[in-house]
């Protein structure tokens, strides 16, 4: 492609990309959790950093996985905003039972899913996730969560988390702390 018609193509997508991290080039594709055990990952996951730092001012921001009757996986996010917990329900999907560890997830039937990527975790405390779109092989825009079982997981737990994302070449820059000080108890 002409570099005039990616620049355009560049300018179009901008206001969409603005606020998200955005890089020339294809998605990454870094190594995921082997054997991922899906039922091992369900329950409640708190969100302890985030890339990008949203601009939604959400703190106590947590997920909640568990199997419908129908088998589909529910998705259940709450957080906490201007003094109410505020919920959004979507459902998780393995396109490919080859590669477990690569979910999709979406809140809407208009919605596409949306790449949800385990690279790590042990079940009990700890998952790093990732999720990147490819936009016409030109630039791809990505998002990554540390996730852990407790509100406050060690520091050597994030560290751990944060040298895995940068070992995959994932820019941790904008990376932010969700907070999860002074939480409604649930
Ligand atoms: C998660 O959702 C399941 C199914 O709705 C529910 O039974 C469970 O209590 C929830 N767990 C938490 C920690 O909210
Ligand atoms: C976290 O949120 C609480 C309550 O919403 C607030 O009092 C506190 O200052 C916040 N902490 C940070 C580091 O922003």
């Amino acid at each position: 492609m002409r570099a005039s018609s990616s620049s355009l193509l560049l300018l179009l997508f901008l206001p969409l990309v603005a606020a998200q991290t955005f890089h020339w080039g294809p998605c990454p594709t870094p190594k995921v959790q082997p054997n991922f055990d899906l039922r091992k990952y369900l329950g409640r996951w708190y969100e302890i950093e985030k890339l990008p730092a949203s601009f939604e001012k959400g703190t106590c921001i947590e997920a909640n996985y568990s199997l419908r009757k129908d088998g589909s996986i529910r998705v259940l996010n709450t957080q906490f905003y201007k003094g109410e917990v505020t919920a959004a329900e979507g459902t998780a999907v393995v396109p490919d039972l080859r590669e477990p560890a690569k979910l999709g997830v979406s809140f809407s039937y208009l919605s596409p899913y949306g790449a949800y990527w385990v690279l790590t975790t042990d079940y009990s405390s700890l998952s790093v996730v990732y999720s990147c779109t490819d936009v016409l092989s030109i630039f791809h825009v990505d998002f990554a969560w540390i996730l852990s079982r407790s509100r406050s997981p060690s520091p050597e737990t994030v560290r751990f988390a944060k040298k895995l994302l940068t070992d995959e070449d994932i820019e941790l820059c904008r990376m932010k702390p969700t907070n999860q000080t002074s939480c409604p108890v649930t």
